[in-house]
């Protein structure tokens, strides 16, 4: 491969922006340029500019992806004994799931190495969640990665100097440049990371809807289809999912809320969107890893290791093992039980009488970032006390002036920056006469 400090930028990205396709050697020579500080961000970000607007070749995408793996290290799990199976998320709003079903399926017996990413344009992401923990640490050495797989079955992460560090830039990249929703960048983002695992197979959980990336049924099942091909070909057992994203998961959108309402299903409660997708995903995860016949099977094991208690074990040793400085499975309950308390929260009311029709998820989102729980540029620091709590959601009954929802934000929050999260929120709501026709939380099955 050529050396990246030879590979004339300008000419990549003029050849992309024009139509043409890139060759592996390009591609690789700027996977690798960029990796090691040799191509700057504004050249990466016209090409990535590029690759949105014009897309990429199956050829070009297979290229980009085993770039960005070779750019670090791939796992070799070999020698730990029992199935490994991960699960990601295409990226939603108000999606915890990892948080608890990572340790729900461990408690079950499969092994989840999971290296997650942080929050990706108006959606949030594991790692600002975990982070909100004090102490926790999502950025771990292989060596402890693997340790601490060892001891509790999981382990989450985010991608690091020795493991997909293409991706960690990449993605930070195009988080704050627009270019987050394209099919082959998001493929090769997740299959990169999830290739680098060493992984036996995955569930993927492909949102459609507002809040998610692909807002088309038809969008979505073609970056479904993509990825499962990656993955098989790559000689591991896909399943995709493809789920319902026109409204927030759960309640909570915000960092430390959501690890709160992640708990409270390790706690054997939790909203039955939560527990229903938990033990959709979880049940298929088991399936996948061969423990069980059926997927429905795996689901009662999942929805059992929640209920005893196991999963919240799991959860709290594993957050131990990576710094935590507070043991989540004896913590008490209130809202400050992690030491991070959320910020007194603003009811928004209704401006009517009658059911929620919809709520946009992505103006949710966007709100979220408006009040620091996500970035608009790459050195924002996140908020992770900030949040929004839906005290209504689709097909809920509401009187006038009743919360839709709660606003907590930092009281040195500019007020422009609050006054347009509450925009946002005021917009999201669509309030009518008649509770609107259900939809359907697992939409398909790709197997
Ligand atoms: N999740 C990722 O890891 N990458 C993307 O591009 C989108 C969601």
């Amino acid at each position: 491969m050529r050396c990246a400090s030879m590979i004339d930028m300008i000419d990549l990205i003029r050849k992309k922006r024009d139509g043409f396709a890139l060759t592996a050697e390009e591609i690789d020579a700027f996977v690798q340029g960029y990796t090691a500080g040799q191509v700057p961000d504004y050249q990466a970000a016209a090409l990535l500019m590029a690759i949105f607007l014009r897309g990429m070749t199956d050829e070009e995408l297979r290229a980009l992806m085993e770039a960005m793996i070779r750019s670090g290290e791939v796992l070799d799990l070999s020698t730990l004994s029992g199935p490994k199976v991960d699960k990601h998320s295409t990226g939603g709003v108000g999606d915890k799931i990892s948080l608890h079903l990572a340790p729900a399926v461990a408690a079950c017996g499969v092994l989840v190495p999971m290296i997650s990413g942080r929050g990706l344009g108006h959606s949030g992401g594991t790692l600002d969640k975990l982070e909100s923990i004090p102490g926790f640490s999502t950025c771990l050495s292989i060596q402890e990665f693997l340790s601490v797989l060892r001891r509790c079955g999981l382990s989450l992460i985010g991608q690091t100097d020795r493991l997909v560090p293409a991706d960690k830039k990449l993605y930070a990249l195009r988080d704050v440049t627009g270019t987050v929703e394209s099919i082959p960048l998001i493929a090769a983002s997740i299959m990169s990371k999830k290739l680098a695992e060493g992984i036996d197979a995955l569930v993927l959980d492909v949102k459609v809807g507002s809040g998610a990336f692909m807002k088309t049924r038809s969008q979505a099942r073609q970056l479904a289809e993509t990825m499962c091909e990656i993955g098989r070909r790559a000689g591991k057992r896909v399943t995709a999912f493809l789920t319902d994203m026109s409204q927030p998961l759960g309640r909570m959108v915000g960092n430390a809320a959501e690890v709160n309402e992640a708990v409270a299903v390790l706690r054997g409660r939790g909203e039955p969107d939560l527990i229903e997708l938990t033990r959709a995903l979880g049940g298929e995860m088991l399936r996948l890893g061969g423990l069980v016949t059926d997927e429905h099977q795996g689901a009662a094991r999942v929805e059992q290791a929640l209920a005893q208690g196991e999963a919240l074990r799991r959860f709290a040793q594993c957050a131990l093992l990576q710094g935590a400085r507070v043991d989540l499975a004896h913590a008490a309950e209130a809202d400050a039980w992690m030491g991070c308390n959320l910020h007194p929260a603003q009811p928004l009311p209704s401006p009517q009488a009658g059911y929620v029709v919809s709520i946009d998820a992505q103006a949710v989102g966007l709100a979220g970032v408006e009040l620091r729980a996500g970035r608009k540029r790459k050195e924002d620091d996140i908020d992770p006390a900030a949040y929004i709590r839906l005290d209504r959601k689709r097909g809920e009954a509401v009187e006038a002036g009743e919360p839709l929802c709660h606003v907590g934000a930092a009281p040195d929050l500019p007020p422009p920056q609050r006054e347009a999260a509450l925009r946002l929120l005021r917009s999201a709501y669509q309030i009518g006469p008649e509770p609107p026709p259900s939809v359907p939380l697992i939409l398909e099955v790709l197997r």
